[in-house]
């Protein structure tokens, strides 16, 4: 018995904030932003819309590309950093909104490394009889939690979700090949949203005061990112056996194009292998893997049978790497 990937999908909103939008917003320039990040462009998500509403629509594409029912879900994660509410969670928004009378489901925290925890469950409950398919969703609204005043943040980060369904399959080589997940609160100030939980409740002031925006030690959270990134890939080479070179794709967290390609140099990856789209997005956090999972899947880029190696990092600190066969 294997565990193989039955279905991708995602949803990104239309409206499109470019470079050339912020010089209008912020000190900072277009040359900027492309040299230092590689992005080029984000899509923002209109009022109305919420993470959970673009889980829905990432997860019944990928529903119809498996061919499968929302009946037919064991379990619904939604990886975010953005849910919709402190509570209920967004994962029972998602079960009620494609049917998924028969599942469990939960939302997961872990920040930019979201869908490498949720693997990591996947792989884990479907070991389990009684577990057939295993919705995991990636959702994010960061732009609810950017200050768009703050040029050192605002620039990075876009909307989106993705979606993934995993099952079991008959054939043996499907599945986890090797994982290797951290988790380090030594660092929990290099990367939060300050205000807003229970140690600092909503009030007047913090709100003024943008406490419920992303602050970041940027060249910091840069630092570590490569070092914890190539150490998680690493880790999942040497257990697994698996060459690099035959690796079909690397899929990373679209955080900086700087930092995909900084790992992508450290374990010896070809351009051919690297999937990069941080350009088209920006930093979509929970929501990068699985987006990008997608469009490898739907430009044949990545094929049953392949191996994929999934890396990612962020708040906490987080991190960790999936290595798969497809
Ligand atoms: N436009 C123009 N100048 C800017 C901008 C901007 N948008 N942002 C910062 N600067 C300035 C800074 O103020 C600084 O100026 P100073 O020297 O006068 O103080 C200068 O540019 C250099 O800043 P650095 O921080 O050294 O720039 P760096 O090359 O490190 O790039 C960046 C900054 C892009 C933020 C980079 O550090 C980075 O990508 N860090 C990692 C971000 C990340 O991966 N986050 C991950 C997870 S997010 C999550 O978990 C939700």
């Amino acid at each position: 018995m294997g565990v193989r990937i039955f279905g991708t999908g995602s949803y990104i909103p239309e409206k499109v904030l470019t470079n050339f939008d912020f010089q209008n917003m912020v000190d900072t320039s277009d040359e900027w932003i492309r040299t230092r990040t590689g992005i080029v462009e984000r899509h923002i998500a209109p009022p109305e819309m919420s993470s959970g509403d673009m889980a829905i629509s990432a997860a019944r594409r990928a529903l119809a590309m498996a061919g499968l029912q929302g009946s037919d879900i064991s379990a619904v994660i939604v990886a975010t950093t953005t849910p919709d509410h402190v509570f209920p969670n967004t994962a029972s928004l998602v079960q009620v909104a494609i049917g998924a009378e028969n599942a469990f489901g939960f939302d997961l925290s872990a920040a930019c490394s979201g869908m490498i925890y949720s693997l990591e469950l996947a792989y884990s409950l479907l070991l389990q009889k009684k577990y057939r398919y295993v919705l995991l969703c990636g959702a994010e609204k960061l732009s609810s939690i950017t200050n768009y005043e703050d040029r050192n943040t605002c620039v990075l980060f876009g909307d989106g979700a993705g979606a993934v369904i995993l099952g079991r399959c008959d054939d043996d080589n499907s599945g986890q090949l090797a994982s290797d997940l951290h988790i380090n609160g030594d660092y929990e100030d290099i990367l939060k949203l300050p205000a807003g939980g229970s140690r600092n409740p909503a009030t007047h002031e913090t709100v003024e005061q943008k406490r419920h925006t992303i602050h970041m030690q940027g060249k910091e959270t840069f630092k570590l990112a490569v070092n914890a990134m190539a150490g998680a890939c690493k880790a999942v080479l040497d257990e697994s056996g698996v060459d690099v070179g035959d690796l079909k794709l690397v899929i990373p967290h679209q955080a900086n194009k700087r930092i995909i390609e900084a790992v992508a140099h450290r374990i010896n990856v070809r351009d051919d292998q690297l999937f990069i789209n941080v350009d088209k997005y920006g930093n979509t956090s929970a929501a990068s893997i699985p987006i990008c999972l997608d469009e490898a899947f739907r430009s044949g880029r990545l094929q049953r049978g392949d191996m994929a190696l999934m890396v990612a990092f962020g708040a906490g600190l987080t991190w960790g790497a999936q290595l798969i066969r497809v």
